[in-house]
C-alpha cells in the first residue's frame, strides 16, 4: 500500500495545559522495525492517562483530583504512570483502531489491509511477562494521534466486527481495563458489584463486563447521567453521592466495589463492604489521597487489588467479546483529529456517557 513520507499529527511538547499540544501537517511517518505494522489510523479513542500524563498529575506533588489543568510544580523529569519520566516530543492517544498499510521485514505480511484493534500495553518481547518492563502505547512510545501509527505485530489483533472505527476506538483501553480490575477481585455469580463513577469509560465497561460474569450490579452516576447509564443494564441505579450510601443501599449485600473514582467519598464505599469484601482499583479521578480506617479493613478481612498493568489475554479476550457483540460500545461524540484539544476539554467537562473520539 503507498505510505507517504509525512501526516498529520498532534503532538505534545511536554508537560502543561492544552497549549501543550502543537497540530503538525508534516511530521514523519514512523517507519516500522522487523516486527513492526504500520497502521493508517481510522480512530483513536481518549482516555485519562493522556489528560494525566500532559498535566503531570501522575507526580506525587499533585494530590488533587484530575481537572485537566498544568501543575506549576510538575517538570519533565517528573515521573509518569509507571514510575519513571518519558520524553518529548509525544504523541499520545492509546485506543487505536487502523488498517495495516505496511509490515516490517520480519512480520507477518498477512496483516496488510487488515482492520486491527492495538493492546496498549506495550511489553518486552524477550521478557514479556515482567511488568516492571512494559510501557502504554501513546505514553512511553508515540500512540494514535496522527494519520499514521507504529505497533509490534506482537500488539495488535485482527478484529472482526461491523461496528464503525469510531465505536471500536471506544473499548480498548476501558474495557482492557475493566476487564483486569475484574479479574483480579475475582468476580463472579455470587458477587454484588458497587461501581462508582458508572458513566464514564471504564465504569460502562465495568458493568456490562461484572454482568458478563453473572454478577448483580449496581452503579453510581450523576442523575443527569442515568438514563444512558442504564442501558448498561446495571441492576440498580444510584445517584452519583448519596448522602448516606449505606441507606440508599437497602438491603443490597456489597461483596466487591470496582473503583475508579476514589476522593472524599471513598471512605463510604469501604464502609459498606461485607464481611471478606474485595475493593479493587484502577483509578483515583476524584482525589488520590484518602482517609482509610485500618480497623474497617482488618476487621471485616477486605481485600484490596490495584490494577493497572494486566496480562496480554485480556487484550486477546475483550476483542473476542466486541467480535461475539458481548459487549456494546458508548461513543458521545467524535471530533476531527485537529480538533483534539476542543475534544479534550469536553472529554475532561465530563457531560457525556462512554467515551469520545478522534479522527484523522
Ligand atoms: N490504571 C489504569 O490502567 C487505568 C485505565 C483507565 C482509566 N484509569 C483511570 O480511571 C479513572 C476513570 O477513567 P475513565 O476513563 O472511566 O474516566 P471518565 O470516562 O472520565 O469517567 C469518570 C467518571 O467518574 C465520575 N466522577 C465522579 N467523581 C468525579 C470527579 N470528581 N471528577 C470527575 N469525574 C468524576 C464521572 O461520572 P458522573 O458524573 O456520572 O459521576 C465520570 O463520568 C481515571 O482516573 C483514569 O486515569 C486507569
Amino acid at each position: 500500500m503507498n505510505v507517504p513520507d509525512k501526516m498529520k499529527a498532534m503532538v505534545l511538547t511536554g508537560h502543561g495545559g492544552l497549549d501543550a499540544y502543537e497540530w503538525h501537517e508534516d511530521w514523519p511517518v514512523p517507519q516500522p522495525g522487523p516486527r513492526d505494522v504500520i497502521i493508517r489510523v481510522g480512530a483513536c479513542g481518549l482516555n485519562n492517562t493522556d489528560v494525566n500524563t500532559r498535566s503531570g498529575w501522575y507526580s506525587k506533588d499533585v494530590s488533587e483530583a484530575t481537572t485537566g489543568g498544568a501543575y506549576d510544580s510538575v517538570g519533565e523529569e517528573d515521573p509518569t504512570w509507571g514510575g519513571r519520566p518519558i520524553t518529548f516530543p509525544r504523541i499520545q492517544g492509546a485506543d487505536v483502531v487502523g488498517i495495516v498499510v505496511a509490515v516490517g521485514a520480519e512480520a507477518d505480511t498477512g496483516l496488510i489491509g487488515r482492520r486491527v484493534l492495538v493492546d496498549g500495553w506495550v511489553r518486552d518481547w524477550s521478557d514479556p511477562g515482567n511488568r516492571d518492563k512494559t510501557g502504554y502505547f501513546g505514553s512511553e512510545c508515540d500512540g494514535g494521534f496522527a494519520e499514521y501509527t507504529r505497533a509490534d505485530e506482537r500488539n495488535v489483533a485482527v478484529v472482526e466486527s461491523e461496528l464503525p472505527d469510531a465505536a471500536l476506538a471506544t473499548f480498548q483501553c476501558s474495557y482492557s481495563t475493566a476487564e483486569g480490575m475484574l479479574a483480579r477481585a475475582q468476580v463472579g455469580p455470587d458477587d454484588t458489584v458497587l461501581i462508582p463513577g458508572a458513566s464514564g469509560g471504564v465504569g460502562g465497561a465495568l458493568i456490562q463486563l461484572a454482568k458478563r460474569r453473572g454478577a448483580r450490579v449496581i452503579a453510581m452516576a450523576s442523575q443527569a447521567k442515568h438514563e444512558s447509564v442504564a442501558a448498561f443494564g446495571p441492576d440498580l441505579l444510584l445517584p452519583r453521592n448519596p448522602g448516606n450510601l449505606r441507606a440508599a443501599l437497602g438491603s443490597e449485600t456489597v461483596t466487591v466495589v470496582a473503583d475508579v473514582v476514589g476522593g472524599a467519598m471513598w471512605p463510604r464505599l469501604i464502609d459498606v463492604l461485607e464481611r471478606g469484601g474485595r475493593y479493587t482499583c484502577s483509578g483515583a479521578i476524584a482525589g488520590p489521597m484518602v482517609e482509610l480506617d485500618l480497623r474497617t479493613f482488618y476487621l471485616r478481612d477486605l481485600t484490596f487489588t490495584g490494577s493497572t498493568v494486566i496480562e496480554q489475554k485480556v487484550f486477546h479476550d475483550v476483542v473476542g467479546y466486541i467480535e461475539r457483540g458481548e459487549v456494546r460500545p458508548a461513543l458521545a461524540a467524535t471530533y476531527p483529529l485537529s480538533e483534539l484539544r476542543e475534544a479534550q476539554a469536553a472529554f475532561i467537562e465530563k457531560r457525556h456517557t462512554g467515551n469520545i473520539v478522534v479522527m484523522p
